[in-house]
């Protein structure tokens, strides 16, 4: 390796992956799709858990052609089903531990007031932030095997921007979803002071919107709106989450706990762009 390259600053000591492992909930479709395949052509050894047998093996067929890449259906809100998925991580990665847990399963609910129901409510609070907690929790022995002073395990949690201001554009209210994003980055700053000193960084990245099944309705109604109420003028693509992901998984991310990161083209600082700024 050329000497330029052995240097700690050299973008590939920086953002190197290779030989860590990873756990990616939700990683059968969207986001968790997305940040799957980027660790995969890292070369992370990933292991994806999502509920639905058939969209696990439509995913696996994808990824495992890209690298060593396993599944289990398993449904995290369920405490058997999280006990099959330690038993499962404990087995595929018995000799490193899990360096990296991307908590990204998540739901949504959309209502008018009147007819949101508990039952919703208690679904979303409990998939988005409940199952975050007690996975965490039940995978701190496999994290703390991966887990050093120069090179933390990284849990990283998937918030979202409705977590940081009300989301309209959808035009109707997602009262659970926005409340549970919003709980969710600041268990990510309470993890983090938690399990700081035990070589753990916990960081949330919050995503503006995103091509995905749980947004597929919206953008294709009010892609527009979208578009013209994020400073960027567009929504995000692939490419601008997995660079997140690496980061934080990553060396250069070594030193970063208990942040959450908007990925948002802006949207959450200002709505809308200066479209007189444009042409300049
Ligand atoms: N796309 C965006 O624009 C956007 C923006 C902000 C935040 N996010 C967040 O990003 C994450 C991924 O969402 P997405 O947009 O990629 O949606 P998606 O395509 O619907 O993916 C959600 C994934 O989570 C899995 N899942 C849902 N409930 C689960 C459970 N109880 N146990 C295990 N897996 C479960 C789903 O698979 P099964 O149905 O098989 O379980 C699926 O793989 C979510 O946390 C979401 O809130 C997305």
């Amino acid at each position: 390796m050329p000497e330029s390259q052995q240097s700690t600053l050299a973008v590939a000591q920086l953002f190197g992956l290779s030989g860590k492992t990873a756990l990616v909930t939700g990683g059968s479709s969207g986001l968790g799709l997305i940040m799957a395949e980027t660790l995969l052509r890292a070369g992370v050894r990933v292991v994806i858990a999502s509920r639905k047998q058939d969209k696990c093996d439509e995913a696996l067929a994808r990824l495992q052609p890209l690298g060593d890449c396993q599944a289990l259906a398993a449904d995290v809100t369920q405490p058997a089903d999280r006990q099959r998925l330690h038993d499962f991580l404990q087995q595929q990665f018995a000799d490193a531990g899990l360096s990296i847990l991307v908590n990204n399963a998540g739901a949504n609910w959309g209502a008018v007031i009147e007819d949101y129901p508990d039952e919703a409510f208690a679904k979303v609070m409990n998939t988005n932030v409940n199952a975050v907690f007690s996975l965490t929790r039940e995978l701190l022995p496999l994290l703390s095997r991966a887990a050093s002073a120069q090179d933390p395990a990284r849990v990283i949690n998937i918030g979202s921007m409705d977590g940081l201001q009300v989301p309209i554009v959808q035009r109707v209210p997602t009262f659970a979803y926005s409340a549970s994003k919003a709980a969710l980055h600041h268990l990510t700053r309470t993890l983090a002071v938690d399990l700081g000193p035990r070589h753990m960084t916990v960081n949330a990245v919050a995503p503006g919107f995103f091509q995905s099944r749980m947004t597929d309705h919206v953008l294709r109604e009010f892609g527009d709106d979208i578009a013209a109420d994020s400073p960027m003028g567009r929504a995000g693509q692939p490419e601008e989450i997995a660079g997140v992901l690496v980061y934080l998984a990553s060396r250069a991310g070594a030193y970063t706990n208990g942040a959450v990161i908007p990925v948002d083209g802006g949207t959450h600082v200002s709505k809308g762009s200066r479209p007189w700024m444009a042409d300049v």
